[in-house]
């Protein structure tokens, strides 16, 4: 049978979807929410603790510094340096079960922190910065999950991992081999994470947000040609207005989140969900 319905019920057909809705709706609001951000201070993660506030979640951010956001909803914001991998989870664990003693209906985690790292060949990388770069790009995104997975264990809570990748992930950029190397490493181990998620209660996606209006993309325009030979091409996305504003990538991302419009281990690119032309 086909799916039309007949003129004598659709008014009825429509009240019904309208209080559905609305039932949903307040559900959604009634959710107890909590969104943990890393690197909420600037840029991409900034416009997430705006927009997960502005959505009625309980929000925390986690960066070195604090930005002069204030809304009732955003909880903490916590000062840490998250290359700091031996000391997330003594140094985090205590702030983050003062939260956690209250039970939430579903938390989000996203690790959006990172670092362009050194700009420039490998043969000039120190060990040491470049395990700077592993540690906030590859390994904190690992160790925030494993302890919010922790401190949810034997709750009935629905976590969402979103791992915040790039399109260098999959490209072998010169200049650029610090950044490319532990964004490729990220989006492998999210989908081993995602392999691995049965029985764990969590789900998770690798997002690409494109190019946005970031300090980031700021430090890559003031790059050299000499360490990176493409930063002509992101001169000229700037000039030609392509970057794309962060709150509308957060946006975009709260509302796929929300949606659960993801397959766990995905592989999301955001500007294949923009319902408005980029500039806008
Ligand atoms: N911008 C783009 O065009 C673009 C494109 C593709 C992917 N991405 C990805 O999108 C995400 C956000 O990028 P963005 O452009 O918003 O970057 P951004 O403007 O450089 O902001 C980075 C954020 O990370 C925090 N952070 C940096 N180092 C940290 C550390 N050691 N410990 C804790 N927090 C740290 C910064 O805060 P503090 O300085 O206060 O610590 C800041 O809040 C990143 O994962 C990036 O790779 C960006």
């Amino acid at each position: 049978m086909g799916g039309a319905i007949p003129p004598a019920f659709s008014s009825c057909y429509s009240r019904l979807v309208l209080r559905t809705s609305s039932l949903i709706d307040k559900q959604n609001i009634l959710m107890q929410k909590l969104a943990i951000i890393t690197g909420g201070s600037k840029g991409l993660g900034k416009s997430l603790v705006e927009e997960y506030c502005k959505r009625g979640y309980q929000v925390i951010s986690i960066a070195r510094s604090s930005s002069d956001y204030h809304h009732p909803n955003l909880r903490i914001q916590i000062e840490f340096d998250l290359s700091d991998i031996e000391h997330i989870e003594t140094s985090l664990q205590d702030k983050l079960k003062e939260v956690f003693d209250n039970d939430f209906d579903k938390v989000t985690l996203i690790n959006n922190a990172a670092t362009l790292g050194q700009i420039g060949k490998v043969i000039d990388y120190t060990a040491t910065d470049f395990n700077k770069a592993v540690q906030l790009n590859f390994t904190s995104p690992i160790a925030m999950s494993n302890l919010i997975i922790k401190l949810l264990r034997s709750k009935n809570t629905d976590l969402s991992i979103l791992n915040v990748s790039s399109g260098a992930a999959n490209k072998a950029i010169n200049g650029w081999g610090m950044y490319c190397s532990t964004k490729a490493g990220l989006d492998t181990i999210s989908k081993v994470m995602a392999g691995e998620s049965n029985g764990l209660g969590y789900k998770i996606a690798i997002v690409n947000p494109g190019i946005m209006d970031t300090e980031m993309q700021g430090a890559i325009r003031n790059s050299s040609q000499e360490d990176f030979p493409l930063v002509k091409n992101f001169q000229k996305y700037h000039k030609d207005n392509l970057l794309v504003p962060p709150d509308t990538i957060a946006r975009l991302i709260a509302e796929m989140d929300e949606k659960n419009d993801y397959e766990n281990g995905e592989t999301v690119r955001i500007e294949d969900r923009f319902d408005a032309p980029r500039n806008q």
